[in-house]
């Protein structure tokens, strides 16, 4: 009761403009800007980088970006923005001396993981850095699953499709037969490429399951606020495994 009683958990505020996608990026724009330190002007390649929402905001806040993806779709969309998105693989682009690497939510599917980011080293220039913005699928345990699960069926229940995945076993698989890389796999392959590795782990993740399925409903920030706030707070308290994995590392 003691402890029960000093437990905060408040009701988020409502803030109905701000959009699904608007707050994930918001949440990696913070983790670059802990690296880049308000440097100006920085030159990014982002691989796997989807539609391109990250991609927008850091043209916005004056930094050049070339976002990479092998989607024709993801490509599309992220010219839609006005973004020179390319339709390739790291290996495909011929420029180089970038200040920073960005890989969001895409490099544990990136194969082959090595010979990547080898290449992503050759094209940073001097000091330039690696960011991994990801995940350790290995890490969900039973609890994590149920409160996930908990988290699908309100969404299902309120006609939201979801992924139930319920057995972690087969979620495994899943992503094992997907060739998913676990973190340790993506935390070694980083360690063998770059210098002065620094990984944090445990942070939120898997609100970010929700973000595309919530995007085109109104008020669908708040919604994934709410969520992220509910798994911060779940991990906090140890109820819940924290299953995002952060990665600097530099040329
Ligand atoms: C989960 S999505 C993440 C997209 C975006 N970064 C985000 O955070 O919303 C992974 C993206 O990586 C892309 N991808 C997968 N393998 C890739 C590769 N080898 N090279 C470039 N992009 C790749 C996929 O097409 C997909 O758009």
């Amino acid at each position: 009761m003691d402890e029960a009683s000093s437990i905060k958990f408040e009701a988020a505020p409502k803030n109905s403009a701000l959009k699904a996608t608007d707050f994930a990026t918001q949440h990696t724009l913070q983790f670059i800007e802990s690296v880049t330190e308000g440097r100006p002007n920085l030159r990014f390649l982002e691989v796997g980088g989807g539609k391109g929402h990250l991609a927008k905001a850091l043209v916005d806040k004056g930094h050049q970006v070339l976002p990479i993806d092998v989607s024709e779709e993801a490509v599309a969309c992220a010219r839609s923005l006005g973004l020179s998105a390319k339709q390739t693989d790291i290996f495909g682009v011929n420029d180089f001396a970038f200040d920073g690497i960005l890989f969001v939510q895409s490099l544990h599917h990136i194969n082959p993981l090595g010979q990547s980011l080898a290449q992503a080293a050759r094209l940073l220039g001097k000091g330039g850095f690696v960011l991994v913005d990801d995940f350790s699928f290995n890490k969900i345990d039973e609890r994590t699953a149920v409160w996930f699960q908990g988290v699908q069926n309100l969404l299902a229940a309120g006609g939201i499709d979801t992924f139930h995945r319920i057995d972690i076993g087969k979620a495994f698989n899943h992503y094992s037969e997907h060739g998913i890389h676990t973190g340790e796999e993506l935390v070694r392959a980083l360690r063998s490429a770059f210098r002065n590795v620094d990984v944090s782990e445990g942070g939120a993740y898997l609100y970010r399951y929700f973000v595309t399925k919530m995007e085109s409903r109104p008020g669908s920030g708040d919604f994934i606020k709410a969520i992220f706030e509910w798994e911060e707070f779940q991990i906090e308290k140890r109820f819940i495994q924290g299953i995002g994995l952060r990665v600097v590392g530099f040329k």
